[in-house]
């Protein structure tokens, strides 16, 4: 897993290998600069995702350094916290007038610092997905009313050309009236899986079994399964806990998810599902195919909406998937390598209002 990195910025020496020290020793990757125009140099070149910043520096002090970045676009949302031996109020307040998350007075604790960096990654973790919610719901709203201006056009090129073709016998002719027909049917799935977007729009939460909705979205594609020869082994923990569910968009974005591991399998091949406890207050369920596997670099963008490497997808399946997700409140992670499969698990979180189950399930477990 890639590393989370912090960049130290001060021009003594020992706070430098003290803190890159503690740092390290948090689990993060780190770099240094000792003055303010190495540090605006590292930020291009580190991209950090947080910095700690010391206000006395030759060169450019620490103010400045900050006030640059929290100018420009491509760095602002880097949260800086500011370290330095001023404690004077207004010096403080100067801080954070201009930009910084957070201001430490020397001698500072490092426990201190550890939590404060905690805190202030947690809060831009939690701000980078809201941003990327509502691009999602723009786009969302883009995209449906593109799909409603091309829905009637595209119903009348394509009655007319599947009526035409019926008319043709010059052979290519022919055959370029089914190349028109085909690109029409990409067109006609892509507005039908925007038309499937919408409709997970708004969600209805009830408590309920996840085995029952695993089993089912498996039901529903038994037979493609079964004419690919891909065998299906189940490995479901007795007794799940109940979690809040909507039953209708989680089954749609289960048999998303195995969609694609048919799609990925070849000829013969396995699908795993499986449930187990992910630490205590988790439930995890894991889908493990044999399929191609998606390459590393491509790994990034398969939640995007519209990335597909398919010569017929629309690449919506895992947008759909992602938004359902989402509003279970789960976390979805996907691993994967080119020609090793992919492991996708999802981690509901099991909600105290039931301390009845979970409990005893925690504890048959553990
Ligand atoms: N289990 C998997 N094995 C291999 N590649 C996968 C798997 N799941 C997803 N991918 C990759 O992620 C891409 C995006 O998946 P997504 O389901 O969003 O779109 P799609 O399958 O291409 O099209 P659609 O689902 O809209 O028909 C796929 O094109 C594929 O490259
Ligand atoms: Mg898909």
């Amino acid at each position: 897993m890639k590393k989370i990195r912090a960049l130290v910025v001060d021009d003594d020496e020992t706070n430098v290998r003290l803190l890159t020290l503690k740092l390290e020793v948090d689990g993060y990757e780190t770099d240094v600069a000792y003055n303010g125009i190495e540090a605006l140099q590292k930020v291009e070149s580190f991209n950090p995702d947080i910095i700690l910043l010391d206000l006395m520096m030759p060169k450019m002090d620490g103010y400045e350094v900050c006030r640059r970045l929290k100018a420009s676009e491509k760095t602002k949302y880097i949260p800086i916290i500011m370290l330095t031996a001023k404690s004077e109020i207004e010096d403080r307040v100067l801080g954070l007038d201009i930009g910084a998350e957070e201001y430490l007075c020397k001698p500072f604790s490092l426990v201190e610092l550890s939590a404060r960096i905690r805190s202030l990654l947690h809060i831009r973790m939690l701000q980078a997905q809201l941003t990327e919610m509502e691009k999602l719901a723009a786009l969302g709203g883009m995209v449906d009313g593109i799909a409603h201006e091309v829905r009637n056009p595209l119903m009348t090129i394509g009655g007319l050309a599947r009526r035409i073709k019926e008319k043709v016998t010059d052979e290519q002719l022919l055959s370029h009236i089914n190349i028109i027909i085909h690109q029409i049917e990409r067109l006609e799935a892509m507005v039908g899986r925007i038309d499937e977007y919408k409709k997970i729009q708004t969600s209805d939460m009830q408590e309920g079994n996840i085995h029952d909705v695993i089993r089912e979205a498996a039901e529903d594609i038994k037979d493609v399964m079964k004419a690919k020869a891909i065998d299906v082994k189940f490995s479901l923990m007795p007794a799940p806990p109940l979690v809040m569910i909507d039953k209708a968009n989680l089954k749609k974005a289960f048999l998303n998810i195995l969609q694609n591991s048919i799609e990925a399998i070849d000829k013969e091949g396995e699908i795993e599902i499986k449930t187990l406890p992910y630490e205590s207050g988790y439930l995890e369920l894991i889908i493990r195919d044999t399929g191609c596997g998606i390459k590393r670099e491509e790994l990034k963008n398969i939640f995007n909406p519209f990335y597909t490497s398919k010569m017929a997808g629309a690449g919506l399946g895992l947008t759909i998937v992602y938004k359902v997700i989402q509003d279970h409140k789960a976390d979805i992670t996907v691993d994967s390598g080119e020609g090793k499969g992919t492991i996708v698990s999802i981690k509901f979180p099991l909600e105290n209002k039931n301390p009845l189950i979970s409990g005893r399930v925690k504890k048959g477990y553990k």
